[in-house]
């Protein structure tokens, strides 16, 4: 094994060379990621074309891998993958054709193209995902990724303090609401709002970090709009381009990133285009959160 890294910008995003995606991963080239990933909070790994089993495989030695998102409510769309740790993050239909754009598949990633960390709507949110390209498109669909840790490091000093002691509501729903996607009262009722801090310290680097997201719908201490507005300005601070890497997929291209320190989403592409992508993703505990209690 002879891993080798190379920052695509100080300190956060490194490209990751020479591992095998496919084989069983040692022990210490686990370590090794771990310990890349507290630093860059976003890994890229070119030209590994790994299977769903492969990616599962990979996936699972960095902790439990989540069903939940897949049971609860993509699987009411469509089970093309047919394994419930794996979401389809693809505009392609069950029958492998592309799907249109009023196909619910390819409503529902819609969704992804605002910022978001992977499942921050819930008690048990996602640590790292895993996104493996199987086709990409001709014209944008790049994935963005942008550093929370910067993102505080970055605010003013009238902002930290504003931000200080706030807790946001996360709500699954938030951005498909806005979306004018219809979910059932079951649906809903699925993802009941969580609070979090909007400053956390990261478990493993020691570093504070703005925790916002697009599913912020209120902050405490303020009034629905006022919170509003202020997540609204909170998301832009964290936008800008400085603190952004934009990865532009190749097929057989793995990015690897850690949600408690960066935001993500997927810009837009023609959605008549194929665009296969999979995900698996660890489920976070409390105690890993950098949160007290
Ligand atoms: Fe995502």
């Amino acid at each position: 094994m002879d891993i080798r890294l190379q920052a695509l910008r100080p300190g956060f995003v490194a490209c990751v060379t020479g591992l095998d995606l496919g084989e069983e991963l040692p022990d210490a080239a686990v370590r090794a990621i771990e310990d890349a990933i507290a630093t860059y909070a976003v890994l890229v790994f070119p030209g590994q074309p790994i299977s769903i089993d492969e990616q599962v495989a990979f996936g699972r030695r960095f902790g439990p891998l989540d069903s939940g998102l897949q049971k609860k409510l993509l699987s009411k769309v469509q089970t093309r993958l047919g394994n419930e740790a794996v979401s389809d993050i693809s505009n392609v239909s069950m029958d492998g054709s592309v799907a249109g754009r009023r196909h619910r598949q390819a409503m529902m990633n819609v969704g992804n193209q605002f910022w978001h960390s992977d499942a921050s709507y819930e008690h048990h949110p996602f640590r790292y995902s895993i996104l493996a390209a199987q086709c990409a498109v001709s014209w944008g669909g790049e994935t963005e990724f942008a550093d929370l840790r910067a993102a505080y490091d970055a605010l003013d000093p009238h902002t930290r303090d504003l931000v200080a002691d706030r807790t946001g509501v996360f709500f699954s729903h938030n951005v498909r609401q806005w979306l004018g996607m219809e979910d059932s009262a079951e649906d809903m009722a699925a993802y009941p709002p969580v609070r979090w801090p909007l400053v956390r310290t990261h478990p493993v680097s020691g570093r504070k970090l703005l925790w916002i997201d697009s599913k912020v719908r209120e902050i405490s201490g303020l009034s629905v709009p006022e919170g509003r507005a202020l997540a609204h300005e909170l998301l832009e601070h964290v936008g800008q381009r400085e603190r952004v890497y934009a990865h532009g997929w190749t097929a057989g291209d793995v990015v690897m990133w850690d949600n408690r320190s960066v935001l993500h989403r997927g810009r837009r592409f023609d959605m008549e285009e194929r665009r296969e992508m999979r995900r698996v993703s660890t489920v976070d505990d409390a105690a890993s959160l950098g949160l007290a209690g």
